[in-house]
């Protein structure tokens, strides 16, 4: 099996590009059916999601508009530790469909955090289109209507996933190495 080394860590080859296009495609397929007329405002989260978009956004060819944000914890006394601050958001979300592109839901934390804040800005629908999901980590109740691949509790680089930055990179995702 093909296997990389990605700063002290070895990882074996898991996706494919094939693989992640040919489920992009599909992806496109579905969001096409559900958006076409609605104008839907697609954001990406940064850093990870960025081949995601890009490559998802190849593959539609709706009427849309494409923005990305950044998360960051809160920063001072009032820090939780885990709280997001999203910075960058220049559209106005108000009355939009929106769609939150994201590389990867763990826990879930991040994204339920990330659509509270949409929420609170009043869009007519709002929905989370992840590549990839661990459902055996998922600890929040969130509604995942696009996923792309459903993966083990298993760290994973590549394809935009960085592993203490770096990999992000790699056309595949990799699967960190037993042992
Ligand atoms: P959550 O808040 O626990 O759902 O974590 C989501 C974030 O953790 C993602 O946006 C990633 O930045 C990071 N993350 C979770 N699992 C992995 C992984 O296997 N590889 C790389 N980053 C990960």
């Amino acid at each position: 099996m093909n296997s990389i080394t990605v700063r002290d860590k070895e990882f074996v080859s898991y996706l494919t590009e094939d693989q992640i296009q040919q489920r992009i495609v599909k992806l496109a397929e579905e969001l096409t059916t559900d958006y076409k007329d609605k104008n839907p405002l697609f954001i990406g989260v940064l850093n990870g999601s960025f081949m995601f978009v890009a490559d998802l956004m190849k593959q539609l060819s709706i009427d849309c508009e494409i923005a990305f944000i950044r998360l960051s914890s809160y920063a001072g006394m009032e820090s939780t530790g885990n709280v997001k601050q999203v910075l960058g958001l220049q559209d106005n979300v108000f009355g939009r469909h929106i769609v939150l592109l994201e590389d990867i839901v763990d826990s879930g934390l991040t994204m339920e955090q990330t659509v509270a804040f949409f929420e609170d800005r009043g869009p007519k629908s709002i929905e989370i289109a992840t590549l990839l999901l661990k459902p055996e980590s998922l600890e929040k109740d969130l509604s995942l209507k696009y996923v792309g691949f459903e993966i083990p509790e298993k760290f994973v680089v590549g394809y935009g996933l960085d592993y203490d930055g770096h990999g992000r990179n790699l056309k595949d995702i990799y699967q960190l190495k037993e042992g």
